[in-house]
């Protein structure tokens, strides 16, 4: 269990009236644990081009030397673009990148018109690894450091969540459907408080993702939940099932942007007031300490 942490948005869709951040659609956050006055400092996904990155790490004064291991949520572009330029840029060997083992697979969707939006040919496996990555794939939950870990792949418990048809990858030579079965997310607890949970963009479902969550850690509850949780095309009834399957979990606050889209980010301020933060470069979450 973590003494205190510290949860800072690096990229998102949005920056605030005041500083020097960039906006660009993608997310990435900095997680930050402290554990008996030591700090671990982790960083979950990257966005979507390294120069974002850099940019607004820069402005908020955190040196890519500083950081100790990498997070993927999934694959898509706004989340992995530029992992081996950031590997790179922490200057160290053997850095720590977990992920799930389908991270690199090709993934394809057709709407508007047939694109890849999977990893990026830069950012390969080989790549990753030339520039300093240990990549450490699994399905499990891994520990990222005292009190924090992956959640692994998330069981789709809920019949109103998922990525819906709109996804594609290429098995055995044959297109076939793809449901993201490998986004997770990172759990951070902190002693007093309860588990955080930071999530990339919950394509296989907040709710999902909360169920796991306490089936990993059932006697502790839910303090906060940070991340994108893609509902930006969503109904009324997904979004109304969704909020309130995150109701019986009871966060004490939430901060969602990124892919959430306005309408839900708007029903999740009615119920939560000003225990919801909508997501922003340099939007900051303590807990503890
Ligand atoms: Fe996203
Ligand atoms: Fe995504």
């Amino acid at each position: 269990m973590l003494d205190s942490l510290e949860i800072t948005v690096l990229v998102e869709d949005h920056v605030p009236m005041h500083g020097p951040f960039l906006a660009q659609h993608g997310l990435s956050l900095l997680l930050k644990g402290v554990k008996d006055g030591v700090e671990t400092r982790g960083l979950l996904d990257v966005g979507q081009s390294h120069e974002i990155l850099t940019h607004n790490m820069k402005g908020l004064g955190v040196a890519p030397e500083s950081i100790d291991f990498l997070a993927l949520s999934h694959c898509h572009y706004d989340h992995t673009g530029g992992v081996a330029a950031f590997v790179c840029s922490t200057g160290k060997s053997d850095f720590p990148v977990i992920a799930h083992p389908d991270l690199f697979r090709p993934h394809f969707t057709v709407d508007p018109s047939l694109a890849h939006i999977g990893v990026g040919s830069a950012d390969a496996l080989k790549k990753i690894e030339e520039a300093g990555g240990r990549v450490i794939l699994s399905a499990a939950p891994v520990p990222l450091a005292e009190g924090m870990a992956s959640t692994g792949e998330v069981p789709r418990a809920t019949d109103f969540e998922g990525p819906g048809k709109r996804f594609f990858t290429v098995r055995d030579g044959k297109t076939a459907q793809d449901s993201l079965p490998d986004d997770m997310a990172v759990t951070a607890r902190v002693r007093g408080h309860g588990v955080v949970v930071a999530a990339g963009c919950c394509h296989s479902g907040i709710v999902n993702i909360l169920k796991h969550v306490r089936a990993l850690y059932p006697d502790e509850p839910v303090e906060g939940i940070v991340g994108g949780l893609h509902l930006v095309n969503a109904s009324e009834e997904k979004m109304e099932k969704t909020a309130s399957g995150i109701r019986e979990f009871a966060p004490r606050w939430i901060g969602a942007g990124h892919c959430t889209g306005f309408p839900m980010q708007a029903k999740l301020l009615r119920d939560y007031g000003m225990a919801f933060t909508p997501l922003a470069v340099g939007a900051t979450f303590r807990v503890g300490g």
